[in-house]
C-alpha cells in the first residue's frame, strides 16, 4: 500500500512530511523529477509531459493514488490528466482544491454554488508558469464570489531553493512581496502557491506584516488526503515500502533533501 507524491524537486518534499507526520503507517513514494525542475518557467505541453512520464513511473512502483504536490503541474497538466490520461483504476488528485476549500472555510467536497466569503483582497505567490495558467482563479471562482486575487510571479525562488541558496531565496521572496504590495497594498490573505515556498514562510510573514493570513498547502493536503483515503480507503495501491525516487543525480538529490527537510533522506534513480 502507497500513496505517490509527486513534484518538480524538492518542494513537494513539505507536503510528504506533514503527510508522514499525519499518517505515520501510510507507505509514501515520493518521486521528484529533479532531473527537470523548475517546471515554472514551461509551457504548458513541456509540464504535461513530463508530468505523465513521471506518474507513469510511480504507478509502475505500485501507486494507485498519486498526489501531484506541484502547483505548477497541478495549474498546467492536472486537468488533461483527468480528463484522458489516467487509467480507470488509479486516481491523481491536485493541491489547489484543499486551499481553496480552507480559503473559503468550505467542507472538503462541498459542491454549492459560489458564495461571499470573509476574505476579499488575496495575494497569490506561485510559479511564472501558475500564474499564467490562471487556474486558481478559475477554482476559487467555482466557490467564491467578489474576491480580488493579485497574483506576482516569483521567478527565481524554485531555482535558488534546489540549489539550497537561502539567502538568494529570501532576498528574492522579498522583492517579490514589495512588488505585489505595490499592486495590492493590503492584502488580507496571502496564498503560497508552490510546494517550495513553506520553506520560506517565515520570511514570507515577515515582509508581508503580522495582518496578513498566509496560507500553506502541506498541512491542508495532508487533512484532505486523510479524509479522502477514510472515503477511499482501496486507493492506498499495491506498493508497501517508502521511497524516494529521483531523475536527477540520487546523491546530490539526497544531499539537498537532507538539508531541506533536516533528517536524513536516501533518494534512488528513476
Ligand atoms: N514546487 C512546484 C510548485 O508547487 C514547482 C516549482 C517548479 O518546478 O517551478 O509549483
Amino acid at each position: 500500500m502507497a500513496v505517490g507524491i509527486f513534484d518538480s524537486g524538492l518542494g513537494g518534499l513539505t507536503v510528504l512530511d506533514a503527510v508522514a507526520k499525519r499518517m505515520p503507517d501510510l507507505p509514501l513514494v515520493y518521486f521528484g523529477d529533479n532531473a527537470h525542475t523548475p517546471y515554472g518557467v514551461r509551457d504548458a505541453d513541456d509540464i504535461y509531459d513530463l508530468t505523465t512520464a513521471s506518474v507513469a513511473k510511480m504507478f509502475e512502483r505500485g501507486c494507485d493514488l498519486v498526489i501531484i504536490a506541484c502547483n505548477t503541474a497541478s495549474a498546467a497538466a492536472l486537468r488533461r490528466m483527468q480528463e484522458g490520461w489516467v487509467p480507470s483504476d488509479k486516481r491523481v488528485l491536485g493541491v489547489f482544491v484543499p486551499l481553496i476549500e480552507a480559503l473559503t472555510e468550505r467542507q472538503w467536497g462541498d459542491n454549492s454554488p459560489p458564495r461571499e466569503v470573509a476574505v476579499k483582497h488575496v495575494a497569490l505567490f506561485a510559479t511564472p508558469a501558475t500564474v499564467a495558467s490562471r487556474a486558481f482563479q478559475r477554482e476559487l471562482a467555482f466557490r467564491a464570489i467578489g474576491v480580488d486575487v493579485e497574483a506576482q510571479a516569483c521567478g527565481g525562488v524554485v531555482d535558488a531553493i534546489e540549489e539550497g541558496d537561502m539567502i538568494l531565496a529570501e532576498a528574492l521572496v522579498r522583492s517579490h512581496v514589495d512588488a505585489l504590495k505595490r499592486k495590492m497594498p493590503r492584502p488580507e490573505a496571502a496564498i503560497l502557491g508552490c510546494t517550495h515556498y513553506p520553506l520560506l514562510e517565515e520570511v514570507f510573514q515577515d515582509a508581508l506584516g503580522p495582518d496578513v493570513a498566509v496560507y500553506s498547502q502541506a498541512n491542508l493536503v495532508a487533512a484532505s488526503l486523510d479524509d479522502y483515503l477514510r472515503r477511499h480507503p482501496a486507493m492506498t495501491g499495491q506498493g508497501a515500502e517508502s521511497m524516494f525516487v529521483t531523475t536527477g543525480n540520487p546523491k546530490r538529490v539526497s544531499q539537498n533533501a537532507t538539508q531541506f527537510l533536516r533528517r536524513r533522506i536516501e533518494f534512488v534513480g528513476a
